[in-house]
């Protein structure tokens, strides 16, 4: 049973607010209930969430945006000649020789839109190694690690909804063979689900529908968390942020590090051309001079279509989600305010009478950051454009583009040519799987050809 005080304050805060249907079915709950319910009432910062819903009415009410948008334009790998490459990995390398790169890792979003319940992260996307996202990760980082001769401390930003998941699964698997004290989970804000007049909804008699606070709330959480002041405690000046969902990751790819540090500003994107235009990807684009994304959401079909004047798409540079940060510069920003987005859901809730109902329609609005909402406060960005089929194989739906099935043929694929790059023939590898553990090769180096060949008598090659 909440003390009185307590379970006042808690009631007088959500009526300033028009929220006190959130103490409907007080009575019936068991005393632990109660204090839960008053404690994530107490939690709850009301003020901004009638300020969110505030804009949400006006938004819909139609205010037109005065914001100039212009694309960036990234600069292409293949434009810098092989000695600078060379000179680009080098220092890329010399960085993470001396410890001062960081791989950070936006794990907070759930598997629900590949059928998956749980961390997305633990996905295993059909490899005949059944290697899990994480898995191919964790080796890569591994991998440049013992390349480097240094510890690349990996920093994992999990949500309340699969932080045990997520912690459980790396400790079962023994951190995949990395140092435990290396690792760094930490758990992202929360925001409350609303409905269309801005009640929040409950998703239990006692309990409140929260949700993730969106990717950008990793900044803060960084922060929060202490990560950002064991980065400082480490050494580390570079921080290679990405997402959980790309199987071909080049996680703290030195080429990419060189590149940033080269560049000499606060952030860098990598990008690839999109496949067509009316990919479900973001894009790299000036808003107002300053850098940021454009989410394929927010762009009129005259930006999709629009052509450049030697024939390409206007905005054409995706974004992969594969970003360098300073250190010094996140530690300058993590705290600023960013803007929330809304995003309209269909949202099962507790009915005044009690009852739990599933909406047939979208009934919720959830509020989400987007971390490249930090991106202007850079004032400038470097955008590389790499190769598509070298870095990028979203993992998103169940079935069909952006699949397991389609990032599975991807990896695959480049495996097979790194093989052949090696020196086996197309012929020698005919109807053959070839898979290379990150642990072998990071990029396609140090292929071990006799190895391959040693297997031409079964169907999956794995060289581990
Ligand atoms: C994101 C980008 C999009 C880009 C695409 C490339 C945003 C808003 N959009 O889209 O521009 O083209 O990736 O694949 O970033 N996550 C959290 N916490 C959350 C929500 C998500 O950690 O509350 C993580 C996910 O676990 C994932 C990453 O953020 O690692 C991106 O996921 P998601 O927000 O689903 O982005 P996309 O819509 O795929």
């Amino acid at each position: 049973m909440p003390d009185n005080a307590k379970l006042k304050q808690a009631r007088d805060a959500a009526a300033r607010y028009g929220q006190d249907h959130l103490f409907n079915h007080l009575d019936g709950l068991a005393s632990a209930e109660q204090d839960a319910l008053v404690d994530q009432v107490l939690s709850v910062d009301f003020e901004q969430l009638a300020g969110l819903h505030r804009d949400l009415v006006t938004s819909q009410a139609g205010s037109a945006s005065r914001e100039t948008i212009e694309p960036l334009r990234a600069t292409p790998w293949e434009d810098f000649s092989i000695t600078e490459r060379a000179t680009l990995a080098n220092q890329g390398m010399r960085a993470l020789r001396e410890g001062k790169v960081a791989a950070f890792l936006v794990a907070g979003g759930q598997g629900t839109r590949l059928g998956h319940n749980g961390p997305k992260g633990i996905f295993d996307i059909g490899l005949p190694s059944r290697k899990s996202l994480f898995q191919l990760q964790a080796e890569r980082i591994l991998r440049l690690s013992r390349q480097a001769g240094k510890t690349i401390p990996w920093y994992i930003m999990t949500s309340e909804e699969n932080h045990a998941d997520t912690t459980g699964f790396f400790k079962e698997r023994r951190f995949f063979g990395l140092a435990e004290r290396d690792i760094f989970f930490f758990k992202q804000g929360e925001m409350p689900v609303v409905d269309a007049d801005g009640k929040v909804l409950l998703t239990s008699k006692g309990r409140l529908s929260m949700g993730p606070n969106g990717n950008g709330g990793c900044f803060l959480a960084l922060a929060k968390s202490g990560a950002l002041a064991d980065m400082k405690k480490r050494g580390i000046e570079h921080v290679f942020f990405y997402s959980v969902d790309n199987a071909l990751v080049r996680v703290c790819d030195p080429h990419f590090v060189g590149f940033a540090i080269n560049q000499g500003k606060p952030a860098a994107s990598k990008a690839v051309i999109k496949v067509q235009p009316e990919e479900k990807v973001g894009v790299l684009c000036l808003r107002n001079g300053k850098p940021s994304v454009l989410e394929y959401s927010e762009m009129t079909e005259e930006m999709i279509y629009s052509k450049t004047a030697d024939g390409r798409y206007l905005y054409d540079s995706a974004n992969i989600a594969m970003h360098l940060f300073t250190r010094s510069f996140l530690e300058a920003h993590a705290g600023a305010s960013l803007p929330f987005h809304v995003a309209h859901k269909k949202i099962a809730y507790v009915d005044p009478a009690g009852n739990t109902v599933t909406p047939p329609a979208p009934n919720a609005y959830k509020f989400e950051l987007f971390m490249f909402d930090l991106f202007p406060m850079a004032g400038e960005m470097a955008g590389l454009l790499v190769r598509r089929e070298e870095e990028f194989a979203p993992v998103k739906n169940k079935d069909g583009v952006d699949s397991p099935a389609s990032a599975r043929a991807l990896l695959l694929d480049l495996h097979h040519k790194w093989a052949v790059a090696a020196g086996v023939s197309e012929e020698e590898l005919k109807g053959k799987l070839v898979e290379i553990s990150p642990l072998a090769s990071y990029g396609g180096e140090g292929i071990n050809t006799a190895l391959i060949r040693s297997q031409l008598g079964n169907p999956i090659i794995h060289v581990s």
